[in-house]
């Protein structure tokens, strides 16, 4: 019997882990190695220039330590600004994580749709293109929060967060009024969908909230091609670059499907 394909997921913190849940569901048969840059978290907060002098070596040593069958980019800050070098360097197939703007432009009713994300991924030009080709007609408001990656990684590690500075993040995400208000907001950090229930309590109104992870599954397990018949048993990697002592292996273990992390 072959090996089971190894899947690394990378990300600057633990916003990946909404990505790599879905890929884990689309593909139990693969082996999971999880890379949290927690050393250089958060992404949001560095120049365009700072991010690709980090990923692009970083991504290659992971690489030749963990010979992955494919390399899921699962943060919106990074895949907007990395992908090509990514590519250009390594011959590994590379999945990224960009803001789901066709979709949810499709969708809208109102032609309203917001985009939130890092203030890095909604000011990069990967992003404007987007909207050039896919907006459909819609009125897109671009929202760049500074802290909501920071306080959805905090409320995964158990640490209490307010639905005050929550709301301070979300508000600017919800513009207009009666039939002409937001209905769409696309979740262009993967960390938001964290915090989705409270977004959902803490809305002004009721909207689509529109996250890839789902669609970048079925993208990972295309490329992969046929799954295994066996799931993977060997059991899950996470690494976090910072090489601090972390006690979250039990909260994490359900977005790895129940396997133990080592
Ligand atoms: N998870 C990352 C994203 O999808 C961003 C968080 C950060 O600022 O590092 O954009």
């Amino acid at each position: 019997m072959s090996a089971p394909p190894t899947i690394l997921v990378f990300d600057s913190g633990l916003g990946g882990l909404t990505v790599l849940r879905e890929i884990v569901g689309a593909r139990p048969d693969a082996h999971y190695v999880y890379v949290a840059d927690d050393a250089f978290f958060p992404y949001g907060h560095h120049s365009e220039e700072e991010i690709v002098a980090r990923v692009v070596p970083l991504v290659g040593e992971l690489i030749a330590r963990h010979a992955p069958a494919l390399v899921v980019i699962a943060c919106n800050t990074a895949s907007t600004l990395v992908m090509s070098y990514l590519r250009s360097a390594y011959s590994v197939p590379f999945v990224g994580t960009v803001p789901a703007i066709k979709p949810a432009c499709a969708s809208s009713r109102t032609k309203r749709v917001s985009v939130l994300g890092t203030k890095g991924t909604v000011k990069r030009e990967y992003t404007r293109r987007l909207i050039d080709d896919f907006a459909q007609g819609c009125e897109v408001t671009l929202v760049g929060s500074a802290e909501l990656a920071s306080l959805a990684e905090s409320a995964l590690s158990g640490n209490d967060v307010s639905d005050q500075d929550i709301v301070a993040e979300l508000a600017p995400c919800f513009v207009g009024n009666g039939d002409d208000r937001t209905d769409t907001v696309v979740l262009a950090c993967t960390h938001y969908p964290l915090l989705l229930d409270r977004l959902t309590r803490l809305a002004p109104w009721p909207v689509d909230w529109i996250d890839p992870a789902p669609a970048i599954a079925r993208r990972v397990s295309d490329l992969l091609g046929s799954p295994g018949r066996e799931s993977d048993t060997a059991g899950a990697e996470i690494i976090f670059t910072s090489r601090r002592p972390h006690t979250l292996s039990r909260t994490l273990m359900p977005f790895f499907g129940g396997r133990v992390l080592a």
